[in-house]
C-alpha cells in the first residue's frame, strides 16, 4: 500500500514509524510532515485546507489510504472530501468530529447517551457565569465550546478568577469564536486515564489504556499543557474494567450507531479518544477527542501485534479487524522548548539527535527544524523519547536514558513520568 499520514508533530512521527514498519505498507507519505519525519517518509507541501486541491492530489497519487493526525482537518471535514473523492480514509466525518469540536455538542451527546459526565450549564457571557456559578461549589470548571488547542479549559479556585476567565473568553475574546460559549461544569476529583478505541462505527477494539501527564512540572503542578508524557498499558482491576466498557463505551456505541442510521453524514471511522477523570463514584468522560492523542499515541503504537497499515485500512472501509496486544511496557517522554506552553523558544540548537537505530528506545520528533546541519527547536513539543520494556519500570529507564542524553538551552522534561503508575 501507499500511505498518506495528513500532520506533522510527534503523534504523525509515529503514525509514519508504525506504517513504516507494517508489512502491508510499501511506501509512507506525510503531509505536510516534517524534517524530522522526512527520514522516515517524503513529505508533500499541499495545502490541507484546500479541499478540491487535496482530494485532486490524493487521487493523483494514488494513495491506498490517508490516516488524518489531527483535529482540525478532521473537524473541518476533510475526511467527507477525500472520501467523496473516492480516497480511502481512516478518520471520522465533520459531523462525528462536532464530539471533539464543541464541548456542547459532545455534553448534548454524553448526557443522550448516559454515560456519566460532570454536571454543567451552558454559559455565554460574564453575566450567566456568575448567575451560574451559584449552582456549583469552587473549584470551578469552565470550558470554551470549541477548539482551542489545550488552553480552552479554565479550573478557577475561586469565583474572583472565575469572572477573570470568563472575561478573557467573553469581553476579551482570547479564543476568537470558539469561546463564544463555554460549560461552567461540576470539578470531578480523581485521577486521569486516556482510554481510545479505534471504531468503524459499528464494533471497536479497545486500545491499551494510557496515563498522560498534562501539567508541566513533577507532581502535577504548573500550567496545564498538550501532555508531557505518557505510560501505557495502565493496569485496572478487572471490574473497574468491566465497568468502564459497560458505563461508558456500550452507551457511546449505541448512540454513535444510532446516529450514523439517521445519515446527516455522521460516519465514525477511525480513534475515539475518551478522556477519563477515575472518581470514587467509577468513571467519568471529561471529553471525546475523535483523532489519536498526542503523546498517547507514541507510546501505544509499539505495543500493537500485528501490522498498523492493515488495521487503519480495513477500519477505513468500514471493516475493523481484531487486534491484539505484546506483552510490552511503553514510556513516552515529552522534551519540551524553554518558554512552553506560552511561547516556546524557536531556533535553539539541540544537541545529541540521533537517527532511531534502537528497537526499544527510540526519538520522534515533535517540533523540531534542519539547520546548518543542526537540529534546532521549531515548536513546543519538540522531540519524543519513547522506551519499550517488559516491566513498565524498564520502559521508564529507558525511555529517561535516551531523553536525559538530548540537551538543549533550558529544555523542559518532566522527571516523573510513569512515577504514580510505578507507585500504585
Ligand atoms: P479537557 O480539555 O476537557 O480534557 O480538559 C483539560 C484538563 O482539565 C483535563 O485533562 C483535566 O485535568 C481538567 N478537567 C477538565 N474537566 C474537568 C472536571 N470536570 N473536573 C476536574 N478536572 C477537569
Ligand atoms: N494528550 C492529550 C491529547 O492529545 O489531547
Amino acid at each position: 500500500m501507499k500511505v498518506l499520514v495528513v500532520g506533522q508533530g510527534g503523534r504523525e512521527h509515529a503514525l509514519v514509524r508504525a506504517l513504516k514498519q507494517s508489512p502491508s505498507v510499501a511506501e509512507v507519505h506525510a503531509l505536510p510532515g516534517s524534517d524530522g519525519i522526512a527520514q522516515d517518509a517524503t513529505c508533500h507541501a499541499q495545502d490541507w485546507r484546500d479541499f478540491a486541491a487535496m482530494t485532486g492530489f490524493c487521487q493523483r497519487e494514488r494513495f491506498d489510504l490517508v490516516v488524518i493526525g489531527p483535529e482540525n482537518p478532521l473537524v473541518d471535514g476533510l475526511a467527507d472530501a477525500l472520501r467523496a473523492g473516492g480516497v480511502a480514509v481512516f478518520g471520522p466525518s465533520r459531523e462525528a468530529a462536532k464530539l471533539e469540536g464543541s464541548k456542547i455538542f459532545c455534553k448534548e451527546f454524553l448526557l443522550e447517551a448516559g454515560v456519566p459526565t460532570a454536571r454543567s450549564i451552558v454559559v455565554n457571557s460574564v453575566d450567566s457565569v456568575r448567575m451560574a456559578a451559584g449552582e456549583f461549589l469552587p473549584p470551578y470548571v469552565l470550558k470554551a465550546d470549541g477548539l482551542a488547542a489545550g488552553k480552552g479549559v479554565y479550573i478557577c479556585k475561586t469565583l474572583r478568577e472565575l469572572e477573570d476567565a470568563a472575561r478573557d473568553l467573553f469581553d476579551d475574546k482570547v479564543l476568537g469564536s470558539a469561546g463564544e460559549r463555554a460549560l461552567l461544569e461540576e470539578f470531578k476529583p480523581g485521577y486521569e486515564i486516556s482510554y481510545l478505541i479505534l471504531t468503524d462505527g459499528e464494533s471497536f477494539e479497545p486500545l491499551p489504556l494510557a496515563q498522560d501527564h498534562k501539567r508541566l512540572f513533577d507532581r502535577d503542578e504548573g500550567p496545564n499543557t498538550g501532555g508531557m508524557g505518557v505510560v501505557a498499558p495502565m493496569v485496572m482491576d478487572h471490574e473497574l474494567r468491566e465497568r468502564l466498557d459497560r458505563e461508558v463505551i456500550q452507551p457511546t456505541l449505541r448512540l454513535l450507531r444510532k446516529r450514523a442510521s439517521e445519515g446527516r453524514g455522521f460516519l465514525f471511522r477511525g480513534v475515539l479518544f475518551v478522556g477519563l477523570m477515575m472518581t470514587d463514584e467509577g468513571p467519568s468522560v471529561l471529553e471525546f477527542n475523535t483523532r489519536f492523542g498526542d503523546p498517547e499515541t507514541q507510546a501505544i503504537l509499539p505495543l500493537f501485534d500485528g501490522d498498523w497499515g492493515v488495521v487503519f485500512r480495513e477500519a477505513a472501509m468500514g471493516r475493523l479487524p481484531k487486534m491484539s496486544w505484546k506483552n510490552l511496557n511503553s514510556c513516552c517522554v515529552v522534551l519540551a522548548a524553554a518558554g512552553y506552553p506560552d511561547a516556546p523558544v524557536k531556533g535553539l540548537v539541540i544537541e545529541g539527535v540521533r537517527e532511531a537505530v534502537e528497537r526499544e528506545s527510540y526519538l520522534l520528533h515533535a517540533g523540531t527544524k534542519r539547520q546548518n546541519n543542526d537540529w534546532v527547536t521549531n515548536g513546543g513539543r519538540v522531540l519524543n523519547a519513547v522506551g519499550l520494556g517488559t516491566s513498565l519500570s524498564e520502559a521508564v529507564e529507558r525511555a529517561y536514558k535516551l531523553a536525559l542524553s538530548i540537551h538543549c538551552q533550558g529544555m523542559q522534561v518532566r522527571r516523573d513520568i510513569g512515577a504514580k503508575a510505578l507507585d500504585a
